[in-house]
């Protein structure tokens, strides 16, 4: 399995993909995880059902798709990590801290990420054991979070320490295919129940009065925490192509792979919640207290929510797997630190800025309402900063950083290596949206997100 076909470079120092089959899972990996399954149903919940999707895939294509095939080609112009690829194009210049706003996103997402992932891995055995406690009572747990946390953390840290292609590539080729099995299996459980077709019409049924602004943000957002962009995950990633590998078709193939899934999860979730006669709109608990509930009182409930969170669990870690390799990759690249050296290291770091998120459920009072801010949590404010801001904010720089600083010719000479075709008038489509569209798309976006236009009265 680790020892995939070759396409071209051999597998150096730094590592690099076995195959174009091996790089379209690990990136599928790393795209598909909580933000597919558990985030995308419960916003789709809030935000009107069929026509949130129907904004969201607009935003993907328009935004997501154009800023991936630019990170992934920087990645693989430059063989290197975030700070590196940069460094690689422009020196020395102040563009770097792009790339350590990438490496450091990676770092911070990754610390109260792996505390969700370390929840539905512990919510597979409170099923399997029948276990009666809350939501609530569960996470107020300090030890049983942290004990999660560390086991997710070392399943991380055990699949990165093998390296790209005998770790990443080698779980990723194991664990994706299971997946869509998984989903499936659920998909049938959760439409044969009474009453589920409700939850069918609610969510393909699109209420576009009940879109607003608020949405358009939502759904730009999830592009980009959905797909991994905005941090440099996929120019990390794109470092170990080869330069024949397709970057135009195998990164179409892993943002359709994830709209698949995503909707394939609202199929799992809605029908089951609607027969169950809950609400839709529950928001970050659909997953974590609807579902449960309903999996206690249905016949085979135990199995099939076991299988749920092992499903989530296996999206979650190929994601943390991703989330790691970031900082891993620049520890390798720019300090000579040897792989398994920078593996802990980084696991260390993203461990100690946990410990405040793990802690912000209630077991200490001051993270779970932060006295200067509104009384947000501390894993609130993390979200928003690294979730929603800084991603957008890291795509619309590497946007900028590729269109106007590279150069759209040399961007689109790099990926026509791999792909003749894309010389001419998709070059010139492509070019035109990095340049314009996307910038100023999320510039505004993000003006909104930030509260700046309200403050300004727009
Ligand atoms: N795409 C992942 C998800 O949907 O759960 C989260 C994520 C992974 C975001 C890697 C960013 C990233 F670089």
């Amino acid at each position: 399995m680790a020892t995939g076909t070759q396409t071209g470079t051999t597998d150096t120092a730094r590592g690099t993909w076995g195959s174009q089959m091996g790089f379209i899972l690990a990136a599928a990996g790393s795209a598909v995880g909580l933000g597919h399954i558990w985030r995308f149903p419960y916003v789709t919940g809030a935000n009107g059902g069929a026509a949130f999707v129907l904004l969201y895939i607009g935003a993907v294509f328009l935004i997501g798709v154009p800023i991936l095939f630019a990170e992934l080609t920087l990645g693989r112009h430059s063989n290197r990590n975030p700070v590196g690829a940069i460094k690689a194009i422009v020196g020395n210049s102040s563009w770097k801290y792009l790339g350590y706003l990438g490496v450091a996103t990676g770092v911070f997402i990754l610390s109260y990420y792996t505390l969700i992932a370390g929840w539905t891995f512990g919510y597979i055995f409170k099923t399997l054991l029948r276990d009666a406690t809350t939501f609530d009572q569960f996470t107020n747990q300090g030890l049983l979070n942290a004990g999660l946390y560390m086991a997710f953390i070392l399943m991380t840290v055990g699949v990165v320490y093998g390296g790209v292609r005998g770790g990443i590539e080698r779980w990723s080729k194991i664990l994706m295919p299971i997946l869509p099995v998984l989903l499936l299996f659920i998909i049938i459980y959760s439409l044969t129940l009474p009453g589920s077709m409700a939850g069918v019409q609610f969510y393909l049924r699109p209420d576009f009065s009940s879109l607003t602004g608020q949405s358009v943000l939502v759904a730009l957002g999830q592009a980009f925490f959905a797909n991994s962009l905005g941090m440099g995950a996929m120019v990390t990633y794109g470092s170990y192509l080869s330069k024949d590998q397709n970057i135009i078709t195998s990164g179409l193939g892993v943002v359709s792979f994830g709209i698949l899934i995503s909707f394939l999860a609202g199929f799992a979730v809605f029908p089951a919640v609607f027969a169950m006669g809950q609400s839709p709109a529950e928001g970050a608990a659909l997953v974590f207290v609807v579902l449960p509930e309903i999996f206690n009182m249905m016949p085979g409930g135990i199995l099939v929510g076991f299988i749920f969170f092992l499903l989530l669990s296996i999206a979650a870690l190929t994601s943390t797997v991703s989330l790691l390799e970031v900082p891993v990759a620049f520890l390798i690249d720019e300090k000579a630190v040897r792989r398994k050296v920078a593996v802990w290291l980084m696991a260390g770091v993203t461990v100690l800025f946990g410990i405040p998120s793990a802690l912000s459920f209630g077991a200490v009072d001051f993270f779970t309402e932060l006295p200067l801010l509104a009384g947000l949590s501390f894993f609130d404010v993390m979200d928003y900063i690294f979730g929603n801001v800084a991603l957008p904010l890291g795509g619309m720089m590497f946007a900028i950083f590729v269109a106007w600083r590279w150069g759209i010719l040399n961007a689109a000479n790099e990926i026509a290596l791999g792909n003749r075709k894309f010389l001419g008038v998709q070059s010139a489509a492509w070019g035109f949206v990095l340049r314009y569209v996307c910038p100023v798309v999320i510039f505004v976006v993000m003006l909104n997100t930030t509260g700046v236009l309200g403050l300004i009265g727009l």
